[in-house]
């Protein structure tokens, strides 16, 4: 079911320019009227200016139109069932809610599947600045 979604983030993890860690990194997002955003890491040689796969996929799926995130496949080719970096939790629960599924993957497949509630509990939500 979830497959396609995988098969994105497989094939932007393929795009990854990540020549400082080594370490590819794929994400792929699925919106409620079934759009795919996918993304990959991309370092730099100052380090602290490189970014997730996960931000690179929300850059893709804001400039697509936006609207509501419903899935969320994350792969590495070094690390089965990769989480997304705290960071990346905190983007993502922007635009995704608590029931948002996410898939943990290796190579060949999806290996787990959480929430963004199970992974994000108590985030830093809007209500606190209004
Ligand atoms: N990385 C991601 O792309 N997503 C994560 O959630 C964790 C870390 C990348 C950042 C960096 O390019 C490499 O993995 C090693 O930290």
């Amino acid at each position: 079911m979830a497959r396609d979604l995988f098969e994105a983030a497989r094939a932007a993890m393929a795009k990854s320019h990540s020549p400082y860690s080594q370490f590819p990194v794929g994400a792929a997002l699925r919106t409620d009227d079934g759009r795919i955003y996918a993304g990959c890491n991309i370092e730099v040689i100052s380090y602290p200016e490189g970014w997730c796969a996960e931000t690179t996929a929300l850059s893709q799926f804001v400039m697509g139109g936006g609207g509501h995130i419903t899935e969320i496949a994350v792969i590495a080719e070094k690390k089965a069932a990769v989480t997304p970096c705290g960071g990346c939790r905190q983007r993502l629960a922007e635009f995704a809610g608590p029931d948002t599924r996410l898939h943990l993957c290796d190579t060949g497949g999806i290996v787990e599947t959480t929430t963004l509630a199970d992974l994000f509990p108590r985030g830093f939500e809007a209500e606190v600045l209004k």
